[in-house]
């Protein structure tokens, strides 16, 4: 890992009738001073999957010149009221958008491996998400196959906490299960966003989950490009910078007040990290 490794992780674009471009330029401006190793884009880049919307948050993306960016699907990627669209080819334009047929992705960077797993289940649950074991599995191949050194990211749409106020409606069905498979293999941290809110929570807020050792922390943020913040960020637009370093690792939660020109720090929290994280392999 190399030292400082830092991550700028965004969520919920919603590009289409909520998207605010005012807010992406506050965004690359953080981009800018922050200079991350890579960008995370956990989910709802859209407001309705439709193929213009798509060409915006590509045009986004297509600005982190240079850093690499990992993208997983929301429940806004795919078509919510085009029931045909939905029920034959869902993800026809996330498709045409990412270019590959993959919904579940690897990525691999200098000190760090990002699974991002699709939770997007426009059949079954499209508001609160699904993870199968199927995708486990596949976590797990990529994270086993990867140094014990490298920074550990699983990318998931959907929250895993529930939330106070309710939004974002029932957390990912067996979240608690899933958060202990994830912890087992050695996940430093689940990033995810669709509650529009900024939470930082450790697995052991999931009912049901047992506290873990090290903590796993599960880190869920806001809209950072729309006007479709919730709860005490309505209006508002968040993301958070974490850096990797010393045996922890430390997330700055950012937020931009309505009309401002830029995001501006919260106070930070950090967690210990897994013993071998970051060692000479
Ligand atoms: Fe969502």
């Amino acid at each position: 890992m190399p030292a400082g490794f830092t991550v700028l992780h965004a969520s919920d674009f919603q590009c289409g009738k909520p998207y605010l471009s005012r807010a992406t330029d506050a965004l690359l401006e953080l981009w800018s001073e922050v200079d991350p190793n890579v960008v995370i884009a956990s989910g709802d880049l859209t407001q309705r999957a439709k193929r213009h919307e798509f060409r915006v948050a590509r045009s986004i993306l297509e600005r982190f010149v240079d850093t690499p960016v990992v993208v997983t699907p929301g429940n806004h990627d795919v078509p919510l009221y085009r029931f045909w669209e939905r029920l034959i080819d869902p993800f026809r334009n996330w498709r045409r958008f990412t270019g590959e047929d993959a919904l579940d992705t690897v990525t691999t960077v200098p000190g760090a491996v990002i699974v991002a797993l699709n939770s997007a289940a426009p059949r079954r649950a499209i508001v609160n998400g699904r993870i199968d074991d199927a995708q486990v599995e596949f976590a797990r191949r990529a994270f086993v196959e990867s140094a014990p050194s490298n920074v550990r990211l699983l990318v998931i749409h959907h929250h895993f906490v529930p939330v106070p106020d309710g939004e974002g409606g029932h957390p990912l069905p067996g979240a608690a299960r899933l958060a202990h498979a994830f912890s087992d293999m050695g996940v430093d941290v689940v990033l995810g966003g669709h509650v529009h809110q900024v939470h930082m929570h450790v697995a052991e807020d999931i009912p049901g989950c047992p506290p873990r050792d090290p903590p796993l922390p599960i880190l869920a943020c806001g809209t950072s490009t729309s006007r479709r913040g919730r709860g005490v960020e309505t209006g508002w637009n968040s993301l958070s910078v974490m850096r990797f370093g010393e045996g922890k690792v430390e997330v700055i939660p950012y937020r931009r007040a309505p009309d401002a020109p830029a995001f501006e720090a919260m106070p930070a929290r950090s967690w210990l990290l897994r013993d071998g994280l970051g060692a000479v392999n």
